[in-house]
């Protein structure tokens, strides 16, 4: 549909239609059995018709239900105009991708692009239209549950995988393309510097910091094209972000050029009376709609309260109409006017929906997502070495993790099953462990069997709902059981390789000294099958951690693009003030671009294009990496960069590129990276972006502490 034919639709409504436009309602109100509730339930007193009329639907799927709603509502609607379908297809529709933290350490941006392509073909055929991702939220704190839906700590990485899975939901042409879904970029803005990691809570950061390491990945999604943005809980600056005109009008609009809707997150509009921003509902609603707020999720200002401000002040009219302009370009860009249906197909549903190549393809992502922490000589277990599989995650098909909607635990390919399926060496354990006690049989099998084998495999690690929205926790470690159950078998058993299930890093210094650790992650719907081929060696580990462990809790937030102090410790270790703790290291424990492998991969020859350069040209860093053992590996050659001097202080290294790299037994390769000096660019005490002539170091390496290569360069 042209433009005009949108003003024209807009001309000819109602300012009650218009409003109800900006209304979106949860599946509660249109079905009678709406499966995931996403926020607390109001009484919000609103008529059958604003039900009737609400501009957008949140959680319904299903391509016959979708169509029946889609049908009545345009029925429905003076105007004809479709409802629009969106919901939170977070790591897969029904075939469940690893959580996007263990994306995030796959450093594989075809992968996450594939992860997002097919999550957009399940959810389109299911008739939805748009989808509450990617969570661009940058993060330090594992004690926010919510670290699980971020791709991780770096703005650089987090950034590819923005622009990766805008394009992998959206494609090129949403009109043409029926398969594909509009990507959601949310919370703007900073929601991950929640204080403490607790949910929801106050955001500080700095101007400098909020623009250099914060927006960096939302503004790659926006520039990717993506369609929508999402209102934060949290405040900025002490204004909370759903009334917060200078993050909305003035960055997202004015500066980053973003031209799509708005919408809040559930019930945030409401919220700003909680934050006491604002005394009541209308003032909530006269703040987000300045703010340039347009789609308010699940309370009812402006339902209730936008057509009086519109009485005492027109120019709140011209606000509601470009709101709901916006609102129905949505909708016209999805095709929805021409084929309010888009691909909801109950044949294609069918077909599709889980279909092996689906699976296939979370299996292999899984594979890659899956990090090697520790391992003294234990992994890869021979297939006929006798193994026992132990632990509270051992049978349980929870594996998904949070935001796993349509997920189904009984079509998860457990830890017990992926590892049967290898090898005929494998017993496990009958007994019945619980994530948080173990029944004295139970231990009492754990031991029987770890000592009649040669390895013990114990999965350990959190439940579903130990991380994701409203799971904060202030101690990281594994529950005291869980500790318990592996001194016990440590003590008796040849060799322990623990397989952790998580949503976040933990702390895991009680289980260190395990002769293995292999960080699965959520790893999703092939999750047994991605852990035992990992565990046998049929696929050789490759992911590298997106976030920092930290030692412990006390250490919190440890992340490895910190400044330098004043009173820097590496300079003089023995001096009493210097930075440090007392009684912990200033390091992670498995630090940023961490992961081992079964191969050993040296680097050698560093070496740069140039010398001298100017801001405008680009740097070509090349080094050599060899493979020394005879499987194949996949390297991720990762290149940090220190700006010596700058007017701020920066930090001691940042992710600049990487390449990743398969290497066949024996192979030596020369990688090169570009790095365009412009990379370098950092936000100014009066907040413009620059770069100053200066010195530089280049550093290469397979994890962001034992860079090996070290080369220096200057800037004209
Ligand atoms: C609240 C969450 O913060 C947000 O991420 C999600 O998209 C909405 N609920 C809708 O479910």
């Amino acid at each position: 549909m042209k433009q005009e034919n949108l003003q024209a639709i807009l001309a000819k409504m109602t300012p009650k239609e218009k409003v109800d436009q900006l209304l979106q309602l949860s599946a509660d109100f249109y079905t009678d059995d709406a499966e995931d509730r996403t926020g607390p339930m109001e009484n919000l007193d609103i008529t059958e018709q604003t039900i009737k009329n609400a501009g957008t639907i949140l959680g319904v799927s299903g391509a016959q239900k979708t169509i029946d709603i889609q049908k009545e509502y345009i029925e429905n609607n003076p105007h004809h105009i479709p409802t629009l379908f969106m919901a939170d297809i977070i790591h897969g529709f029904r075939t469940i991708f690893p959580i996007p933290l263990a994306l995030g350490c796959t450093w594989d941006i075809a992968a996450v692009n594939e992860m997002a392509s097919i999550s957009a073909v399940e959810s389109a055929v299911s008739g939805l239209h748009l989808t509450f991702s990617p969570m661009l939220d940058l993060v330090r704190d594992p004690r926010w549950g919510r670290v699980l839906e971020s791709t991780g700590e770096d703005p650089y990485l987090n950034s590819e995988y923005a622009k990766a899975m805008v394009q992998g939901y959206q494609g090129d042409d949403l009109i043409a393309d029926t398969q594909k879904v509009a990507a959601c970029v949310k919370h703007f803005a900073a929601y991950g510097g929640a204080i403490g990691g607790r949910d929801y809570n106050t955001v500080d950061v700095s101007e400098t910091t909020l623009r250099e390491k914060y927006l960096p990945s939302y503004q790659a999604a926006i520039d990717a094209g993506a369609k929508i943005v999402m209102t934060a809980f949290n405040t900025v600056e002490g204004v909370p972000a759903t009334g917060n005109k200078k993050l909305f009008r003035q960055i997202l609009r004015d500066e980053f050029k973003f031209t799509g809707p708005v919408i809040s997150d559930w019930g945030a509009i409401y919220e700003l009376v909680n934050h006491g921003v604002a005394p009541d509902e209308k003032e909530a609603a006269r703040l987000a709609i300045e703010a340039g707020v347009d789609i308010e999720m699940m309370t009812t200002c402006y339902d209730k309260h936008l057509l009086t401000l519109i009485e005492e002040d027109s120019h709140y009219m011209e606000l509601l109409d470009e709101a709901v302009l916006r609102i129905l370009e949505l909708k016209n860009d999805l095709g929805l006017f021409e084929n309010p249906h888009r691909g909801a197909n109950v044949e294609d549903e069918k077909r599709l929906i889980l279909s092996d190549e689906h699976r296939e393809s979370a299996q292999k992502i899984a594979e890659k997502s899956i990090v090697l922490l520790e391992n003294k000589n234990a992994l890869p277990v021979d297939k006929s070495t006798k193994v026992a599989l132990i632990g509270p995650k051992a049978k349980t098909g929870d594996l998904m993790g949070a935001w796993s909607w349509q997920g189904k635990q009984d079509e998860v390919v457990t830890i017990a099953q992926g590892l049967l399926a290898k090898s005929n060496q494998v017993t496990v354990s009958t007994g019945d462990y619980d994530l948080f006690d173990n029944s004295p049989e139970s231990i009492e099998d754990a031991l029987m069997l770890a000592k009649a084998n040669d390895v013990v495999v114990l999965a350990l690690g959190e439940a579903d709902w130990m991380s994701g929205e409203a799971a904060s926790r202030s101690d990281i470690k594994l529950p005291a059981s869980q500790i318990a159950l592996y001194k016990a078998v440590k003590d008796v058993a040849k060799q322990v390789v623990v397989v952790i299930i998580s949503g976040r890093p933990l702390d895991l210094t009680d289980i260190a000294d395990a002769d293995a650790i292999l960080q699965a992650w959520f790893p999703g719907t092939e999750g047994g099958s991605a852990i035992a081929n990992v565990l046998y060696g049929d696929v050789n580990p490759s992911g590298r951690l997106s976030m920092s462990f930290p030692h412990s809790v006390g250490q919190v937030p440890v992340y490895y693009n910190t400044e330098n102090t004043g009173r820097p410790y590496e300079l003089n270790p023995t001096e009493k003030y210097v930075s440090k703790y007392l009684d912990v290291s200033n390091y992670a424990k498995y630090p940023f671009g961490f992961g081992l492998s079964y191969s050993n991969v040296t680097y050698d020859a560093l070496e740069l294009s140039h010398q001298t350069l100017k801001a405008d040209d680009t740097l070509e860093v090349t080094v050599t990496v060899t493979n020394h053992s005879e499987r194949p590996v996949i390297e991720t050659v990762q290149l940090y960069v220190r700006d010596l001097v700058g007017i701020t202080s920066r930090p001691l290294k940042e992710l600049k590129g990487f390449a990743q790299v398969e290497l066949v037994g024996g192979e030596t390769k020369s990688v090169t990276i570009a790095l365009p000096i412009s990379q370098l660019s950092y936000v100014h005490p009066d907040l413009t972006w620059g770069i100053e002539a200066g010195e530089c170091h280049v550093m290469v390496g397979p994890n962001s502490r034992d860079l090996i290569l070290t080369e220096a360069f200057f800037i004209e």
